[in-house]
């Protein structure tokens, strides 16, 4: 992190906020002490509530000292063990009993990261300085971008989640207001960086400038996020993360070039869901609102309830007598509302595990294979329907082909940091024309074919595009 800030100033004013033991700070610092810096002096700043780190940041600020003492730098260090939300947003708000807010031209940051509700104390300190956001984390960033001078730069290391998303739409404005974004960096694999906390979070690195111009390029590299590993690099134009006419400011990252094609490939597609004639919902029934109704196994009286655990290989394997969700739900007066009606539906997860080998999965529901004439989708899946019933076959499985492609899957991966696949990311995506849809559907010679052979299906009929 501390290798990707351009030429650092000659007179250093650092932050590192939510510093924990100082790491950022010294390595920004062993930076500054190599030859040819043109750096000449140093004041870092802190900020660490935690008051079990402070002595560790405080052992780490003297070896920062004697570094630069090494060097003929001077060093000097602030540790504040202070709230940095609640004090940078009084400073920054002009509150009556703070002083002026310092200026800083280096940011470095870890922030921590745990949501925050709109009537948290927090929430309305940032809000006071015209920060809405739902997140610690991009409290952090946004009152750090607010602190910097011109020409100040800022890395920082976080979840990938503010890059998408409508809840961090005002987060983005403004930062992309305020920071040219020069360098994005992620991960290939979403263990390895955090891998000791336990945390399954995509992380991204990105290091931003105050006050220029969005740059024309922006470098996006990847590594695997173990240590020593290599880094590959891409610049792309500023226009391809975030397109210039986009409202909700989305930041895509192609982390390597088959993402990028994914997205080329999916801008010239000419459909979209509802041009298909085809919605796509979020499964009606809630189990734990419906608790009374379910069943464990088929019984009279009841339709099949369907879970995320009934796919297997492309298909629905229903009922699954040794799972323990139940497979099927009383069909009365309560529950026909959340009910649809028998036919052919294609249906995906709305979370994948990190062993799945895509983002999304999807899955056909035969009416041969779960005879019934009332269904029950549970709320962990997200079903493709006309008009609230089944779809047409050979369009079902034009879907099901092109949903379960690796195009698709690059295009998921490159456009959402997160693991969810909500029913809107569903109907934004971009479709081939029925007809391209139904060429591949009966192209499919069955549901489990290998991965390559559907691809295969997928670059066949889409070969025009
Ligand atoms: C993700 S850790 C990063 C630590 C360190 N920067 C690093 O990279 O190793 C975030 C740190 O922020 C601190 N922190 C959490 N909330 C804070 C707040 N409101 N003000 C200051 N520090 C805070 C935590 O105690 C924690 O040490």
């Amino acid at each position: 992190m501390a290798s990707l800030f351009d030429g650092l100033p000659s007179v250093v004013r650092l932050i590192d906020a939510g510093a924990g033991a100082g790491a950022l700070t010294l390595a920004l610092v062993r930076r500054a002490c190599m030859p040819g810096s043109g750096v000449e002096s140093i004041h870092a700043t802190a900020y660490e509530l935690d008051p079990l780190i402070i002595p560790v940041l405080q052992e780490t600020m003297e070896a920062c000292k004697s570094l630069c003492r090494a060097r003929g730098i001077p060093f000097t260090s602030s540790v504040y063990q202070t709230d940095f939300i609640e004090e940078m947003a009084g400073k920054l708000s002009g509150d009556l009993f703070s002083t002026a807010p310092p200026s800083f031209n280096v940011a470095i940051a870890n922030p921590p990261y745990k949501k925050i509700n709109t009537h948290s104390p927090e929430r309305l300190a940032l809000r006071r300085v015209g920060l809405e956001t739902s997140n610690l984390y991009t409290g952090f960033v946004g009152l750090l971008a607010r602190l910097l001078e011109d020409n100040g730069q800022l890395v920082a290391i976080t979840p990938r989640s503010f890059c998408n998303g409508p809840y961090f739409q005002p987060f983005r404005e403004s930062f992309l207001e305020l920071m040219a974004l020069q360098r994005l960096h992620v991960f290939d694999s979403r263990e390895a960086a955090f891998r000791g906390d336990s945390v399954l979070q995509e992380n991204i690195i990105f290091h931003a400038t105050k006050g220029r111009k969005q740059p024309p390029l922006v470098t996006v590299s990847s590594s695997s996020g173990e240590a020593e590993a290599t880094v590959t690099a891409k610049d792309f134009p500023f226009a391809e993360i975030v397109h210039p006419n986009d409202p909700e400011r989305f930041i895509h990252i192609p982390a390597d070039s088959g993402h990028a094609r994914a997205r080329d490939r999916l801008s010239e597609l000419p459909a979209t869901l509802a041009s298909l004639g085809v919605t796509v919902s979020t499964g009606r029934v809630v189990d734990f609102r419906l608790k009374d109704a379910l069943r464990p196994a088929p019984a009279p009286g009841t339709v099949p309830l369907l879970y995320p655990c009934h796919f297997n290989g492309g298909t629905v394997h229903w009922p699954k007598l040794d799972a323990r969700k139940p497979n099927a739900i009383l069909d009365n007066e309560e529950t026909r509302p959340w009910l649809v009606p028998s036919g052919i539906y294609l249906l995906t997860k709305r979370f994948t595990s990190k062993e799945e080998r895509r983002r999304l999965v999807a899955c056909l529901l035969d009416p041969s294979h779960v005879e019934a004439e009332w269904l029950g989708f549970e709320n962990h899946l997200n079903y493709f329907h006309a008009s609230g019933k089944g779809l047409e076959r050979t369009l079902a499985l034009g879907l099901f082909v092109y949903l379960n492609s690796t195009l698709v899957d690059h295009y998921f991966r490159c456009f959402s940091g997160h693991t969810q696949v909500n029913a809107t990311d569903l109907r934004k995506l971009a479709y081939p024309d029925r007809a391209t849809l139904e060429a591949m559907g009966k192209a499919l010679p069955r549901p489990d074919i290998s991965q390559e052979e559907l691809d295969q299906l997928v670059e066949l009929h889409l070969h025009g595009f």
